[in-house]
Order: structure tokens, then sequence, then C-alpha cells
């Protein structure tokens, strides 16, 4: 294969943001697109001379697509990533890889399978040179042990014109859940990428705190790892101004991660070995600060990275920077915070995905959501709520 066909499902906001990042890359073409709503995809097939389709499954039997990207709203991703395996088609999912922990359990089990095609998902802010840095330093154990993590992520403010715009968002039933499913991903993966999965998880998910909507916009989570280190993630889509200030605390000082930039205050010596010999008694370890400099790889937009990475992945057999079963980890995260938070108790994880899925289920009985609100979608498609 010398370059790699793509077909695109769902394109709307994300999906037709692809068909731009496509055309940017060089030994990636679209071949072919689909979307349920026909006007729109029969505009944008016709705009890049490429068939329509109005059924992603055809789309994906057709055998004009060697890779397909999925953006369509989330419960969805389950059921045609599993078709694509099956299919023998590259899966290249959108954030969050599924609802619920057992629906990426599917996906694993069905890309397992298939064997021969690759399985990446859109977290593009792992390609961010601060991230990057970050991730290479923590894993060079640079700051020493890692004792505390506060992320605080309330910059994603949205307004209650942006929920009543209606459809899939912010339902149980369209979307199966709220920050944590729609804005959150992306940091929930860099959580796990970062510090590893907790052991166990205490949350309190407030549903509608700051706008009229049936699912979580404000959440507070403590978390405890193995290693005996914590962490709170704090995240809203109801303050302004928000924040994005990750804060971690190690034997060697202290990083702050905020604005695009990381500020290291190290300490002139382990803060537990001071803390044990010193003879002071009020004093603390000497300190300086350091900004720690990186660099972007490229000035392409993140998206497009990702892709140029699937496809290199593709014909060359290079390293995927996203393997697509990660995405289990930021499923599990922001469904056992809903699950503390719902269930009022402390999480040891794994969580239990069939106790999760029939939690879903019941918050989707409820949901002000219904089917014919999409034409195809979760519920036609037959994405499920495991057992
Ligand atoms: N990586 C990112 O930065 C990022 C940003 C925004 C959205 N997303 C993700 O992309 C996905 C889509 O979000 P969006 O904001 O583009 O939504 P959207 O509502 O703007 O677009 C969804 C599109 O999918 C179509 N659709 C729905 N069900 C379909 C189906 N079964 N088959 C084919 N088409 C179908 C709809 O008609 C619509 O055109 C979500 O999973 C979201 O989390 C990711």
């Amino acid at each position: 294969m010398k370059e790699v066909r793509f077909g695109i499902i769902g394109l709307g906001n994300m999906g037709a943001a692809h068909v731009g990042f496509i055309k940017n890359i060089p030994r990636a073409k679209i071949a072919a697109l689909c979307d349920i709503d026909k006007a729109k995809v029969d505009a944008l097939a016709a705009k890049n001379s490429v068939k329509a389709y109005y059924d992603g499954v055809k789309m994906i039997r057709s055998g004009d697509i060697d890779a397909v990207i999925i953006a369509t709203p989330h419960y969805d991703h389950t059921p045609l990533a599993i078709e694509a395996f099956k299919s023998g088609v590259h899966v290249l999912t959108e954030k969050p890889v599924a609802v619920h922990k057992a629906d990426v359990q599917k996906m694993i089990d069905a890309h397992k399978k298939s064997k021969k095609v690759l399985f990446s998902a859109m977290f593009q802010q792992r390609t961010l040179g601060h991230y990057r840095k970050l991730k290479q330093l923590l894993d060079a154990g640079e700051f020493g042990e890692v004792r505390r993590v506060n992320w605080i992520i309330t910059n994603w403010f949205r307004t209650q014109r942006y929920y009543d715009s209606g459809g899939w968002r912010a339902t149980w039933g369209g979307e199966g859940g709220g920050v944590l499913l729609n804005q959150c991903p992306h940091n929930l993966d860099l959580f796990q990428w970062l510090f590893g999965m907790p052991s166990k998880i205490r949350a309190f998910c407030k549903v509608g705190r700051y706008h009229d909507i049936e699912v979580e916009d404000d959440v507070t989570a403590y978390c405890e790892y193995p290693s005996g280190a914590t962490g709170v993630f704090i995240t809203s889509t109801g303050e302004a101004p928000g924040t994005n200030r990750l804060e971690i605390t190690c034997d060697r000082g202290r990083v702050i991660v905020e604005n695009g930039k990381i500020a290291f205050n190290r300490t002139e010596s382990s803060v537990s070995e001071f803390c044990k010999t010193t003879d002071k008694i009020f004093e603390t370890p000497q300190m300086w600060n350091v900004d720690i400099p990186y660099q972007e790889t490229g000035s392409a937009p993140a998206h497009q990275k990702i892709i140029e990475n699937f496809v290199g992945a593709i014909l060359d057999g290079s390293e995927l920077l996203v393997h697509g079963e990660e995405g289990i980890n930021s499923v599990e995260l922001a469904n056992t915070m809903l699950y503390s938070s719902m269930k009022d108790k402390t999480v040891t994880l794994p969580l239990d995905a069939g106790a999760y899925a029939a939690l879903l289920k019941g918050l989707v009985k409820t949901s002000k959501f219904k089917k014919k609100e999409i034409k195809s979608g979760a519920v036609n498609l037959g994405s499920s709520f495991g057992k």
C-alpha cells in the first residue's frame, strides 16, 4: 500500500475538520464520506469528489477505504469500530473511545481478533510539547517520587445555549455523561498517561449544578495510587474565568504546568531525607526555580499530527502515539468518578464494568434523549450496556 484511503463517519464539528487535516497529509487521501444527514454528506462529498454514504457499515464494507475515522457521537464509536475490525479496516476513533468500560472491552476484543489492522484514538493533546516533555521527565524520575497530583481544569466553560442546541449532547441516552465524557477525556487520558491508574477513587459529581442538564457539569475526585501518592481532579463547565493548572508535588520539589509552561521549584535535596535528617525545627530545604524548556514537533495542528502518525504506522510500521486500547483508562476513570458519586462510596479499581453498565442503563431509561432525535445512532446500531 502506498497511500491510505480514508473514510470518515460523522461530518459534524470534528469530522468536517478531519477532512481538512487529511488533505494536508502526504500519502493519505479521502476516499469516502459518511453521515446520516444526507444533505451534509452530499455537499461535502461533492466538494471533495468522493462517494457519499449514509450508512457507516456500508462504507466500511464497501472496499473503498483502508482506514476509518469515527467522528460520530460517542455511543456509535463501539459498533462502528467493531464492524471495521471485522472488515479489516484500520480504526482511528474520536475520544472518548466509548461511553463505558464494557463497550471499550468489546472493541479491544474485536481488535485482538482482527490481528492485522491498527487501532488508534484521537488524543491529540499527547502531541503537545509541554505534556511530552513532562512525561519524559516523570518517566525518567527527574522530579523524584510523585507524592500528590492536583489538576484543576475549569476552563471548559459552556453556556446554557450550548446545551440547549439540542440533540445528543449532555444526555444519558445520547452522550452517556457530561463534562467527564465530552470535555475531559483528553485530561483524563493525560492523567493516566502521566501518572498511571489510581487504585481508589472517591468522587462528587454534581448533576446540573450550573446548567439545566441531566448530566454532570461539576466534578471533584480524590484518587489514591498504589505508590501511596494521592491526587485531586477537579473540573467544571460552569466557571469563568477557568483554570487549567496541574500541580505535582514530588520528592525533589514541585512542578506546575500552566499556560503551556513547566515551572519546577527544585529542592537542593530529597524532601523526605531532609525531613528525617535535619536538626532544624521550622526550616524547609533550599530550592530554586527552573523553567523547563521544550520543543514542539512541527507546526501542524495536533489532530493532524495524530492522523499523520496513524498513516506512518499503517504504511511504515512506525510506533503509534496512541494505542486505541489505552482509551479504556480514561473511560474507566470517567465511569468510576460517576459511579463513586452516584453510589456515594469509595470505589476500588478496576471498576466492575457490568455494574457500571447497569447503572448507566438505568440512567438512559430516564433520559430525555429519545431515539428519534437522530435517525441512526447508539440505539439503532446496537451499542450495548454490557453484562
Ligand atoms: N478530539 C477532539 O478535539 C474533539 C473535538 C470535538 C469533538 N470530538 C468528538 O467527535 C465526536 C463528534 O463530535 P462533534 O462535536 O463533531 O458532534 P456533531 O454533533 O457536531 O457531529 C456529529 C455528526 O455525526 C453524524 N452522525 C450521528 N450518528 C451517526 C451515525 N451513526 N453514522 C453517521 N453519522 C452520524 C451527525 O449527523 C453529525 O453530522 C464526539 O465523539 C466528540 O467527543 C473530538
